[in-house]
């Protein structure tokens, strides 16, 4: 992937400074009008314009898409790329389980042109299968699970899979538990560096929802997951997912006490601009 293409050529989809501005083409609106889900309009431009630059001999793949609105932008126009898609419909408890025949319906509006490839279950898991993607992985787009692990491992546990230069755009990375997970990340890992930051002025802002971030991957010596990595993942995948099967069941069954006790917790790592999210 062209990433220097990419950040020279992304200013031409929008009014001006895409951090202050709404994008050219009001396509993105009418995606998000469309479909429910969690990305804003410039998100969606900028999905859209890393997808036209992907080389066709390497893949596009996103982790958390819930019911497709990301995805939906991402393929538009663009019919002969790779798209992979990871989700566990796991997230917002029975809302996770409707999302899977939204998402369909979405994708049969969308996406009927596009080469998409949905593959359920955890993105950690899948990630670290060998052979899950028939080719390296030039732009990456993560918005699953939001926890400082899950983060520091959506980098991790992608490297392997990564074209010798990739895209990574991540989501909510205004909020400080992200921001801190790729400082951890990026101190022992070379060939990684942050190269454009869109900030949320506030949560869920109408521009930038809770911030994307894109890095930058350019290999210096072939990718492996380190021991303490691969500790970090067992645990991900062998207690972190059992308690978060727990929480998600338990936000189903008692939604109002759920929802007081995460603001709680998550009121400090998810603060943007001072305010809550
Ligand atoms: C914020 S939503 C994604 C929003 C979507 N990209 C959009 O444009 O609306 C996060 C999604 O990540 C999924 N998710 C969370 N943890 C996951 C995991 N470990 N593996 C796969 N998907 C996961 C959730 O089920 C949820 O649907």
């Amino acid at each position: 992937m062209d990433t220097r293409r990419f950040f020279a050529e992304l200013p031409t989809h929008f009014a001006g400074d895409p951090q202050d501005h709404d994008p050219v083409d009001p396509a993105w609106e009418g995606i998000a009008q469309d479909v429910a889900g969690y990305t804003s309009t410039n998100e969606l431009a900028v999905l859209n314009h890393a997808a036209r630059l992907l080389p066709q001999d390497e893949s596009y793949l996103e982790v958390g898409t819930f019911k497709g609105r990301s995805l939906c932008a991402a393929v538009r126009d663009v019919t002969d790329k790779k798209f992979y898609a990871m989700e566990n419909f796991m997230e917002f408890g029975m809302a996770g389980e409707q999302a899977r025949d939204e998402l369909r319906a979405n994708l049969g509006r969308h996406a009927q042109d596009a080469d998409v490839e949905l593959i359920e279950g955890d993105c950690f898991q899948l990630m670290a299968r060998p052979g899950v993607v028939d080719r390296p992985v030039g732009v990456y787009f993560y918005d699953g699970e939001h926890t400082l692990l899950a983060h520091y491992l959506a980098l991790a546990v992608a490297e392997p899979l990564l074209a010798d230069e990739a895209l990574v755009l991540v989501d909510d990375a205004s909020w400080p538990v992200v921001q801190k997970a790729h400082r951890i990340f990026l101190r022992n890992h070379p060939g990684w560096s942050i190269e454009a930051t869109w900030d949320a002025r506030e949560a869920d802002d109408p521009r930038w929802a809770n911030g994307l971030h894109a890095l930058v991957f350019r290999r210096t010596a072939p990718s492996r997951l380190g021991r303490r990595d691969q500790a970090l993942l067992r645990y991900q995948t062998t207690v972190q997912d059992r308690v978060n099967a727990v929480g998600w069941k338990a936000a189903g069954l008692m939604p109002g006490v759920v929802k007081t006790g995460a603001k709680v917790f998550l009121s400090r790592s998810r603060a943007i601009g001072g305010g809550k999210s």
